[in-house]
């Protein structure tokens, strides 16, 4: 999709009554810009399809929820080597979440919907974190979410976020030469602030398939006195390191090459590959913590990881106990409450 705004604009005049906060129904449009219902319609599914993201009230008519800002995307797309992951790509200024964008269009687009879609926001109004915390998402940052229709059982599935964890380590490393590391699940940290976090959500789609949002949120360029003050000592910016501003569009471009790199080996299902890299790249393996599971609070050294994304913690008694999801204290999540 590499479609510009003023060919947009000039291809569908119905872009012109549609606003953010206001509704307007089919009947006005029909009116002021002399158009059949069936044109209307048709305007509408082709702006949909382009990324526009229309809500439709019964009563109320249209209301334009989200804007593409299709000049960006282009950009983007233009240098990407890529042959799936971000072959679609929607970028907006603003979003509730990209992650919930994705899960709409999921919903919306069904079995015609192509895997290796990105949709990515400058700024996000109800970001997601993890465990269901919020995650603040000021401009600056890159907030963004990659759409994968995987055939895989839903017990292979949480290799992606070990696999994911691995894409934006790589993809930091490479083009910065900034030695982040993994925290266990998936923070990646630069020494012990966080850089990143994800979130993949799954469900079921259409014929028993499975799909997988991955949810990337990194502080590029974002500035410390844009969060709140609590959040501020735990995490730093990959401009905050450097002392200069990043290009996000090199960023997003090395991240989908590496995310297609890393997503062909799981497809192959070369999971070692995948546990043996995270192995490499983690900082969370040998030391001693305490973990809350939500349930009870669980302390030993982490000796390990298995592929279904679990750690493996060595207690005082000498047991091997498999975590499968929790915290790891003393700093508790940075960019969410
Ligand atoms: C975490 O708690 O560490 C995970 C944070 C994941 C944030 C990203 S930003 C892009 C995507 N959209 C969301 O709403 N959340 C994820």
């Amino acid at each position: 999709m590499s479609i510009h705004f003023h060919e947009i604009n000039g291809r569908y005049p119905i872009l012109s009554l549609l606003s953010a906060n206001r509704f307007i129904t089919s009947d006005q449009i029909i009116q002021k810009l002399g158009l059949k219902q069936v044109e209307v319609e048709e305007q509408i599914r082709q702006l949909k399809k382009n990324g526009f993201h229309i809500i439709r009230d019964e009563v109320k008519g249209f209301r334009m929820a989200f804007y593409p800002d299709h000049l960006f995307s282009s950009k983007i797309q233009k240098g990407l080597r890529t042959h799936c992951i971000g072959k679609n790509l929607y970028y907006y200024l603003e979003v509730d979440s990209t992650n919930l964008m994705a899960r709409r269009m999921i919903q919306e687009k069904g079995a015609i919907l192509e895997e290796g879609v990105v949709i990515v926001a400058r700024k996000q109004y109800a970001g997601r974190g993890r465990l269901g915390r919020q995650w603040f998402s000021p401009a600056g940052g890159i907030w963004l979410t990659v759409i994968l229709l995987p055939l895989l059982p839903i017990p292979d599935l949480p290799i992606i976020t070990l696999m994911t964890g691995i894409i934006v380590t790589e993809a930091i490393r490479r083009l910065y030469r900034i030695n982040v590391k993994i925290k266990w699940p998936n923070d990646i940290l630069f020494q012990k602030q966080k850089v990143s976090g994800i979130l993949t959500e799954s469900g079921k789609i259409f014929k028993g398939r499975n799909w997988v949002v991955v949810g990337i949120g990194i502080n590029l360029n974002t500035e410390k006195m844009d969060f709140p003050k609590d959040l501020q000592k735990k995490i730093i910016s990959l401009k905050g390191i450097l002392g200069e501003e990043l290009s996000e569009i090199d960023f997003i471009q090395m991240l989908c090459l590496q995310f297609e790199k890393y997503y062909e080996k799981v497809k192959k299902k070369e999971f070692s590959y995948i546990l043996n890299r995270w192995k490499e790249l983690n900082a969370t393996i040998g030391e001693k913590m305490i973990i809350d599971t939500g349930e009870k609070l669980i302390s030993g050294k982490a000796v390990n990881i298995n592929s279904k994304g679990a750690l493996i913690l060595n207690d005082h008694d000498n047991n091997l106990i498999e975590i499968i999801s929790g915290t790891i204290l003393e700093d508790i999540n940075p960019n969410s409450y």
